[in-house]
């Protein structure tokens, strides 16, 4: 074992022993043999306090070592309690992709992270409830509506497209985008860095409603709400997620399929080649 084997080292024993037999030699050169030579009391009491402390490094050699053992084993227990019930489960990895509604192109993807943020985009953080085309326009498959009763079944070629119309503020309506990744294989056009700066401020980069400045301006969102802010997206609760889980919810959106959605020049279309 490393560890173990790093403890003999500080020890110094073989350091003892050539210093022993040094000592023992009396035609050594040292002037503290030449005074041991005639005295031969102080000599073995010398011999004595130098196994005595062989002695001590042995046991405390040992005690170190059970020492590390123990602390080791404690921290393995603790990493495989962790991983049965912990965030970062393998068990919330695997829920993730079987709940995954569309094919993952995990190419030169972390396989934890796109699992644990399908788990999130899926699950609790529900984003696919708001970044799909609405009821009316296939965001479930025919005969896959829970509402209805049937078992869930969401349309594949829609998700994460965005489009559904979350109500008007003022004379604007507020839709959610299309957050799938574009040609440049980015989730909504965004690199990690924005894509964390909108998470955890709310910022419109597209500045879709401008606030209303008191002239006529169609699409203005009205005081006091800002319009300089994402409306109706949940980012003040999103804002308190970990760095690491909206590593992971990029990861994921980062893997799903394309979807080019409505032609250009409408926001909610991406160039998917
Ligand atoms: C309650 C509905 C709702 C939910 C749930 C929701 N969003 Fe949104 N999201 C929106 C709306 C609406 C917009 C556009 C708001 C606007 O135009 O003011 C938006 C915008 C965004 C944007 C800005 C896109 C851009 O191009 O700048 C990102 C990023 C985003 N959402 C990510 C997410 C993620 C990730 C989740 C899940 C963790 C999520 N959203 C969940 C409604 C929602």
């Amino acid at each position: 074992m490393e560890a173990t084997g790093g403890l003999t080292n500080p020890m110094r024993e073989p350091e003892l022993d050539v210093m022993v037999e040094e000592l023992k030699r009396k035609e050594s050169p040292s002037s503290m043999v030449g005074i041991l030579d005639d005295d031969s009391h102080a000599w073995k009491h010398l011999e004595r306090t130098l196994m005595r402390t062989k002695q001590f490094l042995r046991i405390a050699g040992t005690a170190a070592a059970i020492v590390i053992l123990a602390v080791g084993g404690m921290l393995m227990r603790s990493a495989r309690a962790q991983s049965e019930h912990g965030d970062d489960g393998e068990s919330r990895i695997q829920q993730g992709f079987a709940i995954s509604p569309v094919p993952l192109n995990l190419a030169g993807k972390n396989r934890a992270l796109v699992g644990h943020g399908s788990y999130l985009v899926n699950g609790p953080a529900m984003c696919a409830a708001c970044h799909n085309p609405g009821p009316n326009n296939a965001s479930w498959l025919p005969g896959g509506n829970p509402f209805f009763g049937q078992p869930l079944q969401i349309n594949p070629a829609t998700f994460m497209s965005g489009g559904r119309n979350l109500g008007t503020l003022g004379s604007t309506n507020i839709i959610a985008r299309n957050l799938t990744p574009d040609g440049t294989g980015l989730p909504a056009g965004l690199t990690f860095a924005e894509f964390l700066l909108i998470m955890r401020t709310g910022v419109d980069r597209d500045q879709v409603h401008p606030p209303c400045s008191g002239t006529p301006e169609p699409g203005c969102v009205p005081p006091p709400n800002d319009g300089r802010l994402l409306q109706v997206m949940p980012w003040p609760y999103y804002q308190n997620m970990t760095d690491h889980d909206l590593q992971a919810i990029y990861e994921y959106l980062s893997a799903i399929p394309c979807v080019a959605g409505p032609p250009a020049p409408s926001l909610l279309h991406h160039d998917c080649d």
